[in-house]
C-alpha cells in the first residue's frame, strides 16, 4: 500500500535522497526547498513541491496551510547546517551562532506543531540529527557550535514524541557519515545506504520506542 510522505530540506543529499526512494517506492511525496531549481527538480521527481525557508518567519508559519488537507504516514525533518568547521573552543560569531541554531534548533521547532493534523494514523516522524550531538560518546570537541545544535534538537525530538503520544512516533537519526556537501567526498557512506536503512528502521518504529535515538542501521545511541 501506498503511503503519503512528506520531507522537509530535500534539495539536495540526504532529503533528496529521501525522495528519490519514496517516489521509486510508489509513495506520494511532498518535499520543500528553498530555490526555485530545486523545487523544479523536486516536482520532475513527481513530489509536491512547497518551497521552505525554516529560518524564515514568514515561511516557516505558512506551511500548515500548505500542507492543509494531507495525512502523512511518514514525515522527515531533515533541513540542517553544519556552520564553522571549528577545532577547539573558538567563540562562534553571533551571525554563525543564529544560523546554525536557527536551521537546525529553531526550524524542527516551527516544523512539528503545524504537523498535527496533518498525521495520518500511526504517523513516524524521523529528525535528522547526528552522533556529534551525543554528549555519551563524544571524544571530540570538533564542531562544537554544530554539536550543541544536534544535542537541542534532540531534546526537541523527546518533547514532541511526549507531546504527539499516540497520534505519531518519532525519534531522531545519526544517518552515518554519508557522502553529501555537508559529508564531504571521503566520508564513509553513500547516500543511498543512509537513506535505505532509516526508511527501514522509520517503517519499523513502534510507539514505545518513540522518542529514541538510532543509527542509520537502528543501532540505538547513547544521548
Ligand atoms: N552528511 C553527513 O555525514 C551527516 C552526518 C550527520 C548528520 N547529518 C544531518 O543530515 C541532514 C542532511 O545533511 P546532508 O549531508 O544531506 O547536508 P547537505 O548536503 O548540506 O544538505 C542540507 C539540506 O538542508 C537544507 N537546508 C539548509 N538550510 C535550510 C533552511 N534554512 N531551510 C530549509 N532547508 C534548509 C539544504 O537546502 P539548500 O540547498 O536550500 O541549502 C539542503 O537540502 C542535516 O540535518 C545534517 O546535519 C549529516
Amino acid at each position: 500500500m501506498s503511503s503519503s510522505v512528506l520531507i522537509i530540506g530535500a534539495s539536495r543529499g540526504i532529503g533528496l535522497e529521501f525522495v528519490r526512494q519514496y517516489r521509486a517506492a510508489g509513495d506520494r511525496v511532498v518535499a520543500t526547498a528553498r530555490s526555485e531549481d530545486a523545487l523544479a527538480a523536486l516536482s520532475a521527481l513527481g513530489a509536491t513541491a512547497l518551497k521552505l525557508d525554516v529560518t524564515d518567519t514568514a515561511s516557516a508559519s505558512g506551511l500548515a496551510w500548505q500542507i492543509d488537507g494531507h495525512q502523512f504516514d511518514r514525515v522527515v525533518i531533515n533541513a540542517g547546517v553544519y556552520g564553522p568547521r571549528s577545532e577547539g573552543l573558538q567563540t562562534p560569531t553571533e551571525a554563525d551562532f543564529d544560523s546554525v541554531m536557527h536551521t537546525n534548533v529553531l526550524g524542527p521547532m516551527r516544523v512539528l506543531p503545524q504537523l498535527a493534523d496533518a498525521l495520518a494514523p500511526d504517523a513516524r516522524i524521523g529528525l535528522l540529527s547526528s552522533r556529534m550531538g551525543s554528549i555519551g560518546l563524544r571524544t571530540s570537541s570538533s564542531g562544537w557550535l554544530y554539536r550543541a545544535s544536534k544535542a537541542a534538537v534532540n531534546s526537541v525530538m523527546k518533547d514532541a514524541a511526549l507531546a504527539l503520544a499516540g497520534k505519531a512516533s518519532l525519534c531522531s537519526f545519526h544517518p552515518g557519515w554519508v557522502r553529501t556537501d555537508m559529508g564531504g567526498s571521503g566520508a564513509d557512506i553513500d547516500v543511498q545506504t543512509s537513506v535505505a536503512g532509516m526508511r527501514t528502521v522509520l517503517g519499523a518504529l513502534r510507539a514505545d520506542q518513540s522518542g529514541s535515538f538510532f543509527n542509520y542501521d537502528g543501532q540505538p545511541l547513547a544521548w
